[in-house]
């Protein structure tokens, strides 16, 4: 037995007593009474296994942060790996009278039903690390790992430069999801750069001394490679090892992920300049215990997820990543001023939206500069240059399209002034120029998929295939084109569905009636299925459909995104049926996050928010609900 395996048999037996003491020493109310009985809240905190060093780092993490906290308590279990003694501690935590969950899941398709039972339960579940389906649980944090394969693309094709060359990627198989999306990621810049020759190499498992192997055996090939993208920094300093065995370290570059602190780990392996950079994967503890600490207290703002953000760590900026890791922050208590860049008002959800984000102003006392931009880049491009002027603390904006940001968002930054993207996001030509702080808003492709998955779990083929007419929204615009992606990702798996015409009715009434208009100039009706990505065009649609005789919800079936009021309406008179929901009413998150911006405090990459997906079955009970 290895010494490394000793010391980690040791380590699982330490955790397992420690867990078992703790269950045996401690009632509810002692816990609570410990610390001169100021402990009000207990934390349960069920983590998948002791082993895997990002894990324990993420116990670590969370035992440093409620230090700053003394009505804090948690409890940590160590599933070893085994989804059934996961489902065991989690019903001992339950059963101990925990406030709240902290899980990182050992199978997020096998906790789902346990975790479903905790928050049923009314016991908040913050998830992490990875995502579980569906929506019972009160917030997930993590990473974001395709962008983790993107920015190793990108570096390592920065580095290429245009020239040609070889890229070797090796993969760890311990965490198939994870590995998995890192190599999309990467695969997806390379696919770029054709100059650039990609293979992969899968290890046995996600081990140092398994690069090791691998990377020696692969013998003469070696020389051939430039660099290596190693999916974690373990992968990669066996990587190095093998090289250097090989003679080989100086002249095959290697770029890891993770970025941890220690000894023979990431941000050591860059700062020695064994390794060129590693991607940090970061493990959101801070995250977690103040959104757990704003969940128990039920304040507002609190999202549905919590996407954070990686860095490309390299020599010439690792000092200064650590020292923004190290920040302190505090909120200076002055008024803060928002210029804020509206796409317009094309949909009752946009109203909707613009309401929710002057009543948060008010709320967090912050002063709001609108500007609607009337679907117009160039009065946002000027609304923004604008803000610049006034010298406003953080801009926001609703961007019309994806594209042709770059220079606005230059200018912004080089006046020291963060730019929020609020409800829409934007494409920026280099992810590292870091050109906006954070996104608050929906997971459009996601929306994309839960429409195409009811499509396929409630409209029964009665014939050979199903012709979907789709309504899309603004051309080039972040919830046209991923509402778009997502569904059709559903679809490809389903054969006897095919999107049949296209168009854009740019997410308003007038533009869905026109769609169904002009489709029945040109032909008989033959469609069997609505998809409009937003319910204007849908109600468009409908009132259209019902001119020419044919039964909305009926004769063709409806699925629209948004689920605003109307919507209920038209699901209650049987005319769709369907609607996924996309939040407007993210206010109060977007003032929570300016507020923490301007006091310092690092932004996750992504913060989404809660949504869900309704059909006629639930309408009546929904509608008295919504307020928009
Ligand atoms: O960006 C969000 C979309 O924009 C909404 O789904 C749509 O109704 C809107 O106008």
């Amino acid at each position: 037995m290895s010494k490394r395996h000793l010391i980690l048999i040791l380590c699982l037996l330490t955790v397992g007593i420690s867990t078992l003491l703790t269950w045996s020493r401690n009632t509810k109310d002692e816990a609570l009474n410990a610390n001169e009985g100021k402990v009000e809240y207990i934390i349960g905190v069920s983590q998948a296994n002791m082993r895997e060093k990002w894990r324990v780092a993420l116990v670590e993490e969370l035992e440093k942060e409620i230090q700053g906290y003394d009505n804090i308590r948690i409890i940590t279990t160590d599933a070893t790996s085994s989804v059934e003694k996961q489902k065991l501690d989690i019903s001992h935590l339950m059963g101990f009278g925990i406030d709240l969950l902290i899980i990182s899941p050992c199978d997020e398709k096998e906790m789902t039903e346990k975790i479903k039972e905790v928050y049923d339960s009314n016991i908040p579940v913050i998830v992490m690390d990875r995502a579980i389906e569906g929506f019972d649980y009160t917030l997930y944090i993590g990473p974001d790992n395709t962008v983790i394969g993107q920015q190793a693309g990108n570096y390592i094709a920065a580095m290429f430069d245009g020239k040609p060359g070889k890229v070797l990627e090796l993969q760890g198989n311990n965490l198939p999801i994870q590995s998995e999306e890192r190599s999309i990621g990467f695969a997806s810049v390379m696919d770029a750069h054709p100059e650039i020759e990609r293979s992969v190499l899968k290890l046995q498992n996600e081990s140092k001394d398994s690069a090791y192997d691998a990377v020696l055996a692969a013998g003469e090939e070696l020389k051939e490679v430039d660099a290596i993208f190693a999916h974690s920094d373990y992968i990669a300093l066996g990587a190095y090892e093998a090289l250097k065995n090989r003679g080989l370290e100086n002249t095959i570059a290697i770029v890891g992920s993770d970025g941890f602190k220690e000894e023979d780990e990431g941000i050591d392996l860059v700062q020695s300049g064994r390794i060129e950079a590693t991607i940090s994967c970061p493990i959101g503890a801070r995250e977690a215990i103040e959104y757990a600490m704003d969940i128990l207290k039920n304040e507002t703002g609190v999202p549905k997820q919590v996407i954070l953000r990686s860095y490309t760590i390299t020599q010439k900026n690792v000092e200064n990543y650590l020292d923004k890791m190290n920040a302190t922050y505090e909120d200076s208590g002055r008024k803060i001023v928002v210029g804020y860049s509206q796409v317009g008002q094309e949909s009752q959800w946009r109203l909707a939206n613009t309401n929710s984000i002057q009543t948060a102003a008010d709320i967090f006392n912050i002063r709001l500069l609108l500007e609607d931009a009337n679907q117009s880049q160039e009065r946002q491009i000027e609304a923004i240059r604008g803000f610049i002027r006034e010298g406003v603390d953080v801009i926001v904006v609703s961007p019309v399209v994806e594209t042709g940001w770059d220079e606005v968002l230059r200018e912004a930054k080089a006046a020291g002034i963060p730019v929020v993207m609020s409800d829409r996001n934007v494409t920026q030509e280099d992810i590292e120029e870091d050109l906006i702080t954070t996104y608050i808003g929906a997971d459009f492709k996601e929306e994309g998929r839960r429409a195409m998955r009811w499509i396929r779990d409630n409209v029964e083929p009665d014939k050979k295939q199903m012709k979907i007419l789709q309504l899309q929204g603004n051309k080039g615009a972040s919830p046209t084109e991923e509402r778009q992606e997502g569904f059709e990702e559903v679809l490809k798996e389903c054969p006897e569905y095919k999107i049949v015409y296209s168009d854009h009715g740019n997410f308003t009434f007038e533009g869905g009636q026109k769609i169904v208009r002009e489709y029945l100039n040109q032909y008989k009706w033959d469609i069997d299925i609505i998809y409009a990505h937003n319910d204007d065009m849908a109600l468009g649609a409908i009132e259209e459909l019902k001119k020419h005789g044919i039964k909305p919800g009926e004769d063709v079936k409806i699925v629209s995104v948004d689920a605003t009021k109307a919507a209920f309406l038209a699901m209650i008179e049987g005319e769709l049926n369907c609607a996924v929901e996309c939040n407007p009413v993210f206010g109060n998150q977007l003032m929570k996050a300016v507020r923490d911006l301007v006091s310092g405090k690092p932004m996750p990459f992504k913060i989404i928010t809660e949504e869900k997906i309704y059909d006629e079955s639930v309408a009546e009970d929904m509608i008295k609900l919504r307020e928009y």
